[in-house]
Order: structure tokens, then sequence, then C-alpha cells
């Protein structure tokens, strides 16, 4: 263990040493990830399990990607074709996956707090690969990453999150962590979608998307969660894209290119319109490729072995 921490649960509470040291060994693997080979067997021997209860693509392919990078064995586990569906708990899939010598657990879980349950049940690190709405601190450090790639600096940045705050837990790992790095952080949304106690997080709001980007060196616009859209928090996803989309014509009259970031998947058309995510200023892809650096940095600094130098 090359960090304070064994498990990454999340940011709220994670060490800015460890923090830190992630992100700057990101860059390291990314530089790996540009050479011939892009592979470092610094896992080698290390077998690690990826459990997704939930839907996702991004999060768990550079996962699978960073520990094949890494030289590391790993198993998918998806909920769906596995014995949950028989009726099999949380602790007896965990305790039978982990009898068979495992090292490490990422986990994806609709419910918060699931991450932290894991540890009770497993000897290995566990590392949060979203839980429900509470946090995705993975996602929130690749978005470091891209963000000091591309300004050399978080510290004093202007970030505004621009969306559904209330169920993001994209959103809630970023504050806490862009917070502890010194950036400003500003949120903008319809008030059905941030939370009653969002002052207390200790970050300014908006209801005015013009006034964010105006302000801004970087956006980070999030995914409208239709699947929570029979709630009724918002009128219709045309009036959303409306008055909260970052549509090309706001954008267009900025005085100021600003940097545009979304953790995926997006709704084009509706908090995004295909010209901005499309656009030079946006950094999308930029994110997806920082996952799998940043993913490596994690994996590496939580199982690897300190005799293994990088
Ligand atoms: N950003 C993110 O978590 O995407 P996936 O749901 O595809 O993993």
């Amino acid at each position: 263990m090359m960090l304070k921490s064994k498990h990454l649960i999340g940011l709220e509470d994670f060490p800015i040493s460890d923090l830190n040291k992630i992100i700057d060994t990101s860059f390291k693997f990314k530089q790996i990830l540009d050479s011939p080979g892009r592979k470092i067997n610094l896992l080698k021997g290390k077998t690690l399990v990826n459990m997704f209860f939930e839907n996702s693509t991004r999060t768990k392919i550079s996962f699978t990607l960073a520990e094949k990078r890494l030289g590391a064995d790993s198993i998918n586990f998806s909920a769906t074709g596995s014995s949950v569906k028989k009726g099999e708990t949380l602790k007896d899939t965990v305790q039978n996956i982990e009898s068979m010598q495992i090292d490490g657990a990422i986990i994806r879980h609709s419910h918060p707090g699931a991450a932290l349950k894991l540890t009770e049940y497993i000897d290995g690190s566990v590392i949060n690969a979203g839980d429900g709405s509470h946090e995705h601190p993975t996602q929130a450090i690749l978005d470091m990453v891209t963000l000091k790639e591309k300004f050399g600096k978080i510290k004093n940045l202007k970030i505004g999150i621009i969306g559904d705050i209330l169920n993001s837990r994209v959103a809630r790992s970023n504050i806490f962590g862009l917070k502890k790095l010194g950036a400003e952080i500003v949120v903008c949304g319809p008030s059905t979608l941030l939370p009653n106690d969002v002052t207390k997080l200790g970050i300014n709001v908006t209801h005015n998307v013009d006034e964010v980007l105006n302000w801004c060196d970087a956006v980070i616009v999030l995914r409208i969660q239709l699947e929570r859209m029979h709630l009724g928090r918002i009128p219709s996803t045309r009036e959303y894209h409306r008055t909260f989309g970052l549509t090309y014509e706001r954008v267009n009259k900025l005085k100021k290119d600003i940097t545009v970031m979304h953790p995926g998947p997006m709704n084009r058309g509706i908090e995004i319109d295909s010209t901005i995510a499309d656009s030079k200023n946006a950094v999308i892809l930029d994110q997806v490729l920082n996952g799998v650096a940043s993913r490596m940095s994690i994996l590496y600094l939580l199982l690897g072995d300190k005799s293994k130098k990088l």
C-alpha cells in the first residue's frame, strides 16, 4: 500500500495527500498509455473482481482495461445472469467471490453505502465505482486529472456544475474533491434538483445558466436522469433544455472560451447540444482516456507492491 487509505469509498473524508498522489501518478500512467506497449506489469499476480450491480459502459470498461494494462487478473461480475437473481445477498455473493482469493473489489451498486458495507465482508481493498446518489470518486478523480491537464492546476479554478445535483454522485464527489484542492464551485439547476442543504457543502448556487457560464473556467454538465422523470422534478425535457441546457446559442455568445465536461452518458439535445459536445472546447473524450490512467493510478497505489516502482 502506498496510500494512507486502504479503500477508496468517497472523497468526502479521503486524505488530500492521497488524492494528490493519485492525480500526480495518473500522469505517469498516461505516459505509459501513450507508449508503444501501453502495459506495465505492476499488478502481476493480483486478482481483482469488477462487481457491477448497475449498468455501466465507461467505468466498467476502463477498470477492466486498467487492470489488463497493469498485468492483473480480473473477473467481471454482473448481477444480471448471476445468483443475485435467485435472491443471494450482497454479503453471500461477495464472500463466495472472496473465497476464490481476491485481492481487491470494484463495486457499483444502486444503494448508497454499498461500497462501505463491502469493506466489512472482504479483506482486500474496495473501490467505489458509484453507489446510488452517494459518491462516484473515480469519476471525480478523472475529472480532476482532466482539469489539471488542461489548466496545469486546480487551485482557484472556477468550476460550474449544471444539472441534477440532487441525485448526482458525480456532483457530490467533484464538490468534495475540487473543494479539497482549492477550486471555487458554483452549482446551477432547477431548485427541485438541488439538495435543500446545498449551501452547507460550501459552494455557491445559482439558477441562471448564463451567469455560471460567464463566470466559470470549466463547466461540468450532468446527465438528466431520465429514469427519474416520472417524479415530476422538471416540467419536460424540452423545458429543461431551454432553461438549463448547454446550447449552441448560450456558449456562442460568451466572450471567452470555456472547457466543457460531461461524465457520460450524455442526453444530446437535452442537457447539452451536439454542436457543443463535439466542439473543440469539449474534453469529454479526454475524460474517458484519463479514466483509464486514473484507474491505473488508483489500483497501483492501493494494491501495488512498494518494491515495484513505477
Ligand atoms: N461516467 C460513468 O460513470 O459512466 P458509466 O455509467 O458508463 O460507467
